[in-house]
C-alpha cells in the first residue's frame, strides 16, 4: 500500500510539471552549455583500424556547430594534453607532430575555443615549437607562465571565471589566483591536468563550481562526480567523445544538483557493489562469531549509511528551484555527422604530411644486416613456387594493407605505415619510404614467416618459419589497433586450402 501511494505521489509531481509544458524537472532552458574536451593528444581522427573507431575533429566540429546554432551560449573548454601525445618525440617524428599540432590549432580556431589548459606533454615540447603554436592559436592557453591564470568572460547573463591550474601547482596558488575575482563571478570553472586526486583537490577550493579534468591518459571516460561542492567533468581521450553539460544557474548561489542519469546510474552501480560486498562480509562475520560486537555494529551502521545513500539516488532529483546541471557524453562514432569544411582541411593536411615525409625521408634506409640476419625479398619472390598461397594472400586484407593507406594519403605517415608494410625498421627490411621498389609494401608473407631471401634462393637447403607465433601477430594486432584480435580465431581464417591446407581439387 505504501508503495502504491509513493508511486501515486510521484506520478502526480510528474504530471504537475508536465502540465506546465516543461521538461520533466527544472527550468526550460539552460543558462549555459559547457562543451568539454579532454586529452585530445593531437588526434585529428582515429586510425580506423578497430571495429568501432571513435573520434574525428570533423565530427567534433559538427557537434560544436550544432550546439552553437541554439539560443544557449556555448563555452568550449579543453584540458589535458591537447596537441601532442608524447613529451619527448623521436627526432624523426618532430616535423610530422608539429605540423599536426598546427593543423589542429587552426581547426580549433574555427570552433571558437574559450580556453585550453595544455597538459604536461604539451608543455614539455621545445619553447620554439610552443611559441609558434601559441601564436597560431586564437584562444588563450592557460597557466603557461604562472601557477594559475584566471580568464574572465561572459556567457549569456553569466559572468564566468575560468581558472587554469598548471600541472602540479598547489591548491593554495589556485585559490589565491581566484581570490578577489570570485566575488564578481556567477560561475567558477577550473581546468586541471593531473590525477583524480589533483582534480578533487582543486574542486574542493571554496567557490569552485566545476572542474574540467584532463590528464587521465589511459583511463576511459569518467562520469561526472563531486568533490566538495564542485562537479568534475571528463570527456575521454583522443577526441573520442564530447561531454556536454547544460548548466541551470538560478539567482541563488549554492551547489549544483546533477539531474543527468549518467552520473547517477554510475553512482548506483558502485553503491550496489559496495552494499552487496559489505552485506556478504557482515553475514560471514555474524556466522563466524569471531568479530567483536562493537566492530560488527559499526559495520552494520556503515551498511545502513550506504543503503540510505542508495535510496537517495532513486529519489526524485534535487528540486528544480536550485542550481542544477545535466551532463551527457556524445561518442563521436561512425554514425555522427562530419563537418565538411573541417574534413577538407584534414584531407589537405594528410596530403601535405604525406608529401613532406616522402621528400624528407627519401634516403631513410633500414638498419643494415648483421652477420646472422637474413634479408627480406618481398612477397613477389615467393609467388613462383607458392602459387596458391600467393593467390590467397593477394585477396586477403594483408595483401591490400598498403592500399588502405594510399587511399587515405597516409602511406608515408609515420603513425600508420609501420603495420601496413613488411619488415618495418628491421635489418634489411623497410622504412617509411624504402620498400625495395614496392616489394615490401602490404603485410607480406615475410611479416609472418620471417625474412626469406635465403629460403627463396635455395629452398632445398634453407628453411623458413612455418607457423607464426602469436607474438609476431601482436606486433601489429595491438589492442589499440585490433580490438577484436583473438589469436586462434584470427589464425584459423588464414589457414585455408592453398595456404596451410592442401589446395582444393578440381
Ligand atoms: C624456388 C622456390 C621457392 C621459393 C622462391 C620460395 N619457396 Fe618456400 N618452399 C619451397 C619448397 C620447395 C619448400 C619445401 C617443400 C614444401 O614443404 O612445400 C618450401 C617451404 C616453405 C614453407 C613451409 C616451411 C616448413 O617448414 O614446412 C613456407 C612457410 C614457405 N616455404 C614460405 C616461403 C616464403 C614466405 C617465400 C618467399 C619469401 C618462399 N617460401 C619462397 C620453395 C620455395
Ligand atoms: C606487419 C603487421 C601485421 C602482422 C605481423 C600481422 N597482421 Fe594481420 N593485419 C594487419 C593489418 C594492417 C590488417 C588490415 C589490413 C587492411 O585491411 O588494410 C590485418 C588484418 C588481419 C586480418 C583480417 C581481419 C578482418 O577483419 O578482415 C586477419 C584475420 C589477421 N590480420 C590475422 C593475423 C594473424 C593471425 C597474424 C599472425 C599470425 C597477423 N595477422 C599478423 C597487420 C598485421
Ligand atoms: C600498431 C599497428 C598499426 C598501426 C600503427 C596502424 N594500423 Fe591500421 N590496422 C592494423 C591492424 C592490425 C588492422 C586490422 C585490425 C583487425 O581487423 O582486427 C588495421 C586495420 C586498418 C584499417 C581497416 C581496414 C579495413 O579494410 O577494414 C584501416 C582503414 C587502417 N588500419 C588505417 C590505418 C591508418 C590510417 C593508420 C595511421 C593513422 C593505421 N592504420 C595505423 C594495424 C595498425
Ligand atoms: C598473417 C600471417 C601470414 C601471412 C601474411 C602469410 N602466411 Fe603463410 N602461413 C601462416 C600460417 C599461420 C600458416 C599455417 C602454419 C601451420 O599450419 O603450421 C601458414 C602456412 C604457410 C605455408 C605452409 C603450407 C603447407 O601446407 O605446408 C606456406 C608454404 C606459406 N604459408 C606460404 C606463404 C606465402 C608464400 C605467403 C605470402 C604470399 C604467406 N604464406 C603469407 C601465416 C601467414
Amino acid at each position: 500500500m505504501r508503495c502504491f501511494l509513493a508511486i501515486l505521489a510521484l506520478s502526480m509531481t510528474l504530471c504537475l510539471s508536465c502540465s506546465r509544458g516543461q521538461p520533466k524537472r527544472g527550468p526550460a532552458s539552460p543558462s549555459l552549455r559547457l562543451a568539454v574536451v579532454t586529452d585530445l593528444k593531437g588526434y585529428l581522427e582515429p586510425c580506423g583500424c578497430t571495429s568501432d573507431p571513435l573520434g574525428g575533429i570533423d565530427r567534433l566540429a559538427a557537434q560544436i556547430r550544432t550546439l552553437r546554432e541554439g539560443p544557449v551560449p556555448v563555452v568550449l573548454l579543453i584540458a589535458g594534453d591537447t596537441f601532442f601525445d608524447a613529451a619527448e618525440l623521436e627526432p624523426v617524428r618532430v616535423d610530422q607532430a608539429s605540423r599536426n599540432a598546427k593543423t589542429l590549432a587552426g581547426i580549433l580556431n574555427g570552433l571558437e575555443v574559450t580556453a585550453v589548459l595544455p597538459g604536461r606533454r604539451d608543455r614539455a615540447q621545445p619553447a620554439a615549437t610552443l611559441e609558434v603554436l601559441q601564436e597560431a592559436s586564437e584562444f588563450p592557453w592557460l597557466a603557461m607562465t604562472s601557477d594559475a591564470d584566471v580568464l574572465r568572460t561572459e556567457a549569456g547573463a553569466l559572468r564566468l571565471s575560468i581558472v587554469g591550474a598548471r600541472p602540479g601547482s598547489e591548491r593554495d596558488a589556485v585559490a589565491a589566483a581566484l581570490g578577489s575575482v570570485q566575488a564578481q563571478s556567477d560561475l567558477t570553472i577550473a581546468l586541471v591536468d593531473g590525477s583524480r586526486r589533483d582534480a578533487n583537490r582543486i574542486g574542493a577550493i571554496d567557490g569552485v563550481d566545476f572542474v574540467v579534468q584532463g590528464g587521465l591518459d589511459e583511463d576511459d571516460l569518467v562520469p561526472p562526480h563531486q568533490a566538495g561542492n564542485a562537479w568534475i567533468f571528463h570527456a575521454s581521450r583522443q577526441g573520442q567523445g564530447l561531454t556536454v553539460v547544460d548548466v541551470y544557474r538560478t539567482d541563488k548561489g549554492g551547489p549544483f544538483a546533477d539531474r543527468s542519469e549518467w552520473s547517477r546510474a554510475e553512482a548506483a552501480v558502485q553503491l550496489d557493489r559496495q552494499i552487496s560486498d559489505l552485506s556478504a562480509k557482515i553475514t560471514g562475520w555474524e556466522k563466524s562469531g569471531e568479530v567483536d560486537a562493537a566492530d560488527l555494529e559499526a559495520q552494520r551502521s556503515r551498511l545502513a549509511g550506504l543503503k540510505s545513500d542508495r535510496q537517495a539516488l532513486d529519489a526524485p532529483a534535487a528540486s528544480a528551484n536550485g542550481n542544477s546541471l545535466f551532463a551527457r557524453w556524445i561518442p563521436l562514432s561512425n554514425g555522427v555527422p562530419r563537418d565538411k569544411q573541417v574534413g577538407k582541411l584534414m584531407r589537405e593536411h594528410d596530403k601535405v604530411v604525406n608529401e613532406a615525409n616522402r621528400l624528407a625521408f627519401a634516403n631513410l634506409r633500414p638498419p643494415p644486416l648483421g652477420p646472422d640476419d637474413i634479408a627480406y625479398v618481398g612477397s613477389a619472390a615467393c609467388a613462383g613456387c607458392h602459387t596458391t598461397a600467393s593467390w590467397w594472400w593477394r585477396n586477403h586484407a594483408h595483401g591490400v594493407a598498403y592500399l588502405t593507406l594510399q587511399q587515405r594519403n597516409k602511406e608515408y605517415n609515420l603513425d600508420c605505415v609501420g603495420c601496413h608494410v613488411t619488415g618495418y625498421n628491421q635489418p634489411g627490411g623497410s622504412t617509411v619510404t624504402h620498400n625495395l621498389n614496392r616489394a615490401l609494401v602490404n603485410v607480406g608473407c615475410e611479416s609472418c614467416h620471417g625474412p626469406g631471401a635465403a629460403h627463396a634462393k635455395d629452398p632445398e637447403k634453407v628453411g623458413i618459419v612455418r607457423d607464426t607465433p602469436e607474438s609476431m601477430c601482436l606486433v601489429c594486432h595491438t589492442p589499440e589497433h585490433s580490438d577484436l584480435f583473438d589469436y586462434d580465431a584470427y589464425r584459423k581464417t588464414l589457414v585455408v586450402p592453398g595456404h596451410g591446407l592442401p589446395p582444393m581439387k578440381r
